[in-house]
């Protein structure tokens, strides 16, 4: 786990949203360049789906195989598939029905008119992740760890952030946050609601090689002052997450306000 954590300021809400989809296509680019496929993470939540939304917009979404990307989701609510709170739903309408995707790729956790119960979509999701991470695994000759990992590569991992600086459906002080050893966790007493929700957990979204944990708006600047000032993971879940190469803090200028000086400067 890396502590090489940078903040970019962003003038608004829009301008966030673009630069974080220039980014993206940007990285997505340069992995396929070094390794022939890419792999992202995505989150629901306003800056996350609209930042999906700008790279439809794109012209440099046309640079992108889009057939070579895979795509994993940090959270979803436990919700019917057609409802649009599914975190699934809203990145198809911003970007994944309109790019070409190759369907196998596209990895969502199970909606509630899908399996039986909660508890189900959090082992399909266990096992969808543990098949990858073994496919890859087992095609990567030089793969450095000894057993098959129980996550496949994640090359960036977008994270938004709650007021209460919950991220994915981590919260403070719930289970969730606290869960150890295992990838995926159910989640049945949301704050935010819908109540019901299946998520990574820490140790999962810790295992990306970059984490983008993107933020906007005046509601979120304790949030981010939190975050970034390394409180306690549980009592602050966004100060848990750190990529294993790199953690960027994507933020417009409104949810920096509560960030001191030298915190903003900081270069660890
Ligand atoms: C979810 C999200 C959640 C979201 C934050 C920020 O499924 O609700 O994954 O973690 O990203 O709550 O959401 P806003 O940007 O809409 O405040």
């Amino acid at each position: 786990m890396s502590r090489n954590v940078r903040i970019t300021l962003h003038p608004s809400f829009d301008v966030l949203a673009a630069t974080t989809a220039a980014r993206l296509i940007t990285r997505l680019l340069d992995v396929q360049s070094e390794r022939g496929e890419a792999t992202v993470v995505l989150t629901g939540g306003s800056v996350g789906i609209a930042t999906l939304k700008a790279v439809a917009e794109s012209p440099a979404r046309l640079a992108v195989d889009w057939s070579k990307v895979n795509f994993w989701f940090g959270d979803d609510r436990f919700v019917e598939t057609a409802s649009a709170d599914r975190n699934a739903g809203q990145a198809a309408a911003a970007l994944l029905d309109h790019i070409d995707v190759d369907p196998a790729r596209v990895h969502l956790m199970a909606a509630s008119d899908e399996v039986a119960n909660l508890a189900a979509a959090t082992a399909d999701y266990t096992s969808q992740l543990a098949e990858a991470a073994r496919l890859e695994w087992e095609n990567d000759d030089d793969a450095d760890s000894p057993q098959v990992p129980t996550v496949p590569r994640f090359d960036v991992l977008l994270l938004g952030l709650g007021p209460d600086a919950h991220i994915a459906s981590l919260f403070p002080d719930l289970a969730g946050i606290r869960t150890q050893g295992v990838p995926v966790v159910a989640v049945n007493n949301s704050p935010k609601p819908p109540p019901l929700r299946v998520s990574l957990t820490l140790e999962a979204i810790n295992s990306a090689q970059e984490i983008w944990i993107v933020a906007a708006g005046a509601d979120k600047a304790a949030a981010v002052c939190l975050g970034l000032a390394g409180a306690n993971p549980v009592q602050v879940p966004a100060s848990g997450a750190h990529g294993v190469g790199k953690t960027l803090w994507l933020i417009d200028q409104d949810a920096a306000a509560k960030v001191p000086e030298q915190l903003m400067r900081r270069d660890s």
